[in-house]
């Protein structure tokens, strides 16, 4: 076996102020430990190793089905504690050591990190910071050889001033850690076992340290506390957005877009201010989403409009449907092509036919709606009795007066119409006018309009 990849993720997380676990606060959608372990396995075949301590079990559940190699770390003595506890579990000549609040770090990088690094050197990623506050700084002698890390705790002014800061991804012989971790100490500020202090015993031994920078500086950025897991959540969206607009989408501002799942969509789409895409989202071709829509595991088709305002989750949107302003699609509903959903119109798991419409103020919840029905504004299907949901059928072709209650389970036959106001309790038949409103209409011209009190 050539690579194995550890990951750290033990740590305490204190400047995170929280009870749970640091790796396991979400960017973009997905905790911190989930954008590395996407990294980790498509650098190496076999199962990564990742270090758990703090709040561990929360961390096993959540990767539950991922495969990974899991390692306790019972106390957070460091990272080179962390990395050690990790050895009994390598069998591989070199290792990939990735520390898991550091989320951005690209394949690309990685596998740049590997082809510079001989077998038997030790590979660094660096980078040149303008504030390297919170670093580790990389301290070279004369010939630009790296001799040590010094974390920023103990760092002397001089030392601080050093704008070449350790990312925290390195490559090892495992020969070198099995022979050097044993022997480090933790007589510094934190009374910590470093892991960069590998880099001091590097020096000793004349062993090659390789340096490599990242492609894009971001991509090193740590997360230790708050703040920093905003500026990148912020660098992410940044980057998502351009790549999307690189392959033929509009963003209106590439600041106020959220992509938090896997995302994909298709050319000359347009997407205004403060849009959420999260979970698995796929919108077609020449598609116009307006402003604060969310969209959550949706399949959109070509063509399609949502307007201000809608929230649709867990369902599928035909071509050449206009959706919104103010609607709402919940799971299970499957909306055919050029279908109508206007505004104040919640639906929930129903499917509903080709050129429909339902353009105001409705509920449709369990139903079957058929071709060409157009639904009234007001419309209520009435699923639910207390104790059980029942389904709402309502055929090709039909006419739903405004402010109907279709009482479930109830059929309308297809072309019926229904007179606006109805309570429908029992099937309507096909292409008749079913009405149950029995009040005539009366004028009393003698009326007068009361006024108020003066
Ligand atoms: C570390 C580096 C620093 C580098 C920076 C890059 C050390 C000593 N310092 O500092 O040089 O510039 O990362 O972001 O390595 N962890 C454990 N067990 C522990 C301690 C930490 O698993 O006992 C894990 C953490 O969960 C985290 C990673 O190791 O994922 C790094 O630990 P952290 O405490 O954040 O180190 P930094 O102070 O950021
Ligand atoms: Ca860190």
């Amino acid at each position: 076996m050539t690579l194995q990849v550890v990951i750290l993720a033990a740590g305490q997380s204190k400047r995170m102020q929280s009870d749970v676990p640091k790796v396991l606060h979400p960017l973009a959608g997905r905790p911190l430990l989930d954008h590395v372990l996407e990294k980790a396995v498509k650098i190496s075949k076999h199962p990564p190793i990742v270090v758990y301590g703090y709040q561990g079990n929360l961390l096993k559940n959540h990767f539950s089905t991922a495969d990974i190699q899991w390692v306790e770390q019972k106390d957070q003595l460091g990272t080179a504690h962390a990395l050690m506890q990790a050895m009994p579990a390598v069998v591989s000549k070199q290792l990939l050591v990735l520390y898991a609040d550091v989320p951005l770090i690209s394949d690309l990088t990685l596998k740049f990190l590997l082809d510079k690094t001989q077998l038997d050197a030790v590979g660094l990623v660096t980078a040149h910071l303008d504030d390297p506050s919170g670093y580790g700084r990389i301290k070279r002698n004369q010939a630009d050889e790296v001799i040590a890390i010094i974390e920023e705790k103990d760092a002397l002014l001089e030392e601080r001033a050093i704008r070449e800061i350790n990312s925290g991804i390195y490559v090892f012989p495992t020969a070198f850690l099995r022979e050097t971790l044993p022997q480090l100490a933790n007589h510094n500020q934190q009374n910590e076992f470093y892991l960069t202090d590998v880099f001091n015993f590097a020096a000793k031994k004349k062993l090659a340290v390789q340096t490599i920078q990242p492609y894009v500086r971001e991509e090193i950025y740590g997360v230790n506390d708050r703040v920093q897991l905003a500026r990148l959540e912020r660098i992410y969206m940044r980057r998502k957005a351009e790549t999307f607009m690189q392959a033929g989408v509009s963003i209106c501002d590439p600041e106020r877009i959220e992509f938090r799942g896997e995302v994909s969509i298709g050319r000359d789409v347009s997407i205004d201010i403060n849009v959420i895409l999260a979970g698995k989202v796929q919108i077609g071709n020449h598609c116009v989403i307006g402003p604060n829509v969310e969209l959550r595991d949706v399949i959109v088709g070509d063509h399609v409009e949502v307007k201000a305002n809608s929230l649709l989750e867990a369902c599928e949107i035909g071509t050449h449907a206009i959706i919104g302003p103010f609607a709402r699609i919940r799971p299970g509903t499957k909306l055919a092509d050029h279908v109508h959903v206007g505004n104040f119109v919640e639906i929930k798991n129903s499917q509903v036919g080709a050129q429909t419409k339902i353009n105001h103020l409705s509920y449709i919840g369990d139903s079957l709606v058929g071709r060409a029905v157009n639904i009234g504004a007001g419309t209520i299907t009435c699923n639910y009795d207390g104790a059980n949901k029942h389904q709402t059928i309502i055929e090709d072709d039909v006419f739903i007066g405004s402010d109907t209650q279709l009482v479930a389970p109830v059929i309308i036959g297809k072309g019926a119409t229904i007179g606006a106001g109805s309570t429908i309790t029992k099937e309507a038949p096909p292409h008749a006018l079913t009405l149950t409103q029995n009040l005539k209409q009366r004028s009393n011209t003698n009326w007068k309009r009361p006024k108020k009190d003066i």
